[in-house]
């Protein structure tokens, strides 16, 4: 029976423990996307985890969907991240690069008044987006046109370039939470006709060809993939999220992917379901859950086998040192929410760890 403190081989890397750090947007680049030594340290402080997955990382220049955060598109970007991968590898940590494009969620306003792509002509309602300006309603996003599916394919493809250049240990394409990958597999923000829309194997198609661009780069033991079937962030809703789940397992399982990376559940609960049981009955791999597990459900989800690993977000973003924290079974610092995306240190680095509480 395995416990979170158990280590696991995941594709080619080796984890010391089933506690990983979550992809969390916080905001800290610089105005040119470029990742800051306050990064760094932020990062480096967390290098416990059995495996860091950076924040959502834009791949190409012109899709920005938050003020401020970082790039993976230019050389300086990339020198930028090495700082980070070195701070966390120092102190004997392993970080993955989370590779991401925000589709519809970038803003003209963001991005030198360039308007948003996306599967198709529809926009994210009942939100606004931080802008220079202020916040803002969402725009409509243009329709991209099938010639223009390469070009994004490719910018994965250089992205993940550039993240080896970086000195990380593999990445993580961002499926989830309504942005571009996730518009095209999921039929709410997906209405295209073609060999892009329509049926899932269609919807998928984006995904799973920049999962091949991807595994050109570092091969396939050193990719992971996260999903959000039920997750109505960004407006995002589809008719089959268990068909959804299921088809993209399989098709990672044929990948021999390093993990695939579920989150359970919707932030605002709006959708209800369980697309966990199907992952688990459909994926062979390294499962990875994610969203509102305690210490306790997370192990007692490994002990079981319906998981092989569970991300924290928020109680990672608060504990620096979660693992020990877990282990001595202490009081976690509760997390500072009006600071998740605010800039400098406050609400970022200066949580204490348990030696200096
Ligand atoms: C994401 O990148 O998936 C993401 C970022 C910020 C949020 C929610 C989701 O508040």
């Amino acid at each position: 029976m395995f416990s979170l403190f158990n280590p696991l081989q995941t594709g080619a890397l080796k984890l010391p423990n089933r506690i990983l750090m979550a992809p969390l947007t916080r905001c800290r680049a610089d105005a040119d996307h470029n990742p800051t030594p306050l990064m760094a340290e932020y990062y480096a402080q967390r290098a416990s985890a059995g495996l860091i997955i950076a924040e959502a990382t834009m791949v190409m220049e012109g899709n920005s969907s938050f003020w401020m955060e970082p790039g993976i598109y230019s050389e300086a970007q990339a020198q930028g991240w090495k700082a980070v991968t070195d701070a966390v590898h120092a102190k004997g940590g392993q970080i993955v690069l989370q590779l991401w494009h925000g589709g519809r969620a970038c803003h003209p306003l963001l991005n030198g008044g360039i308007q948003p792509v996306a599967p198709s002509a529809i926009p994210i309602t009942g939100d606004e987006v931080h802008t220079p300006e202020g916040k803002k309603p969402y725009v409509t996003p243009r329709e991209l046109r099938d010639d223009e599916i390469p070009g994004i394919v490719a910018g994965f493809k250089k992205a993940a370039e550039n993240a080896k250049a970086a000195g990380f240990d593999g990445v993580e394409v961002h499926g989830a939470n309504g942005y571009l990958l996730d518009e095209f597999l999921r039929d709410g923000a997906n209405k295209r006709t073609g060999p892009y829309g329509g049926s899932i194997e269609n919807r998928a198609r984006l995904m799973l060809e920049v999962l091949d661009a991807v595994i050109s780069v570092w091969g396939a033991d050193r990719v992971g993939l996260r999903i959000s079937p039920l997750n109505s962030y960004n407006s995002m809703i589809d008719s089959d999220p268990v068909a959804v789940t299921t088809y993209i397992a399989e098709q990672v399982n044929a990948r021999g992917l390093a993990y695939l990376h579920v989150m359970r559940s919707d932030f605002s609960q709006a959708q209800q379901g369980d697309v966990m049981t199907p992952a688990r009955a459909a994926f062979k791999g390294v499962l990875v859950g994610n969203m509102g597990y305690t210490a306790d459900e997370a192990d007692k989800a490994i002990a079981s086998g319906q998981l092989d690993a569970v991300a924290f977000g928020v109680p990672f973003l608060a504990n620096p040192d979660l693992p020990a924290r877990i282990a001595a079974k202490a009081e976690l610092n509760a997390p500072d929410a009006a600071r998740f995306y605010s800039p400098g240190p406050k609400g970022y680095t200066d949580y204490p760890a348990l030696s200096a509480a």
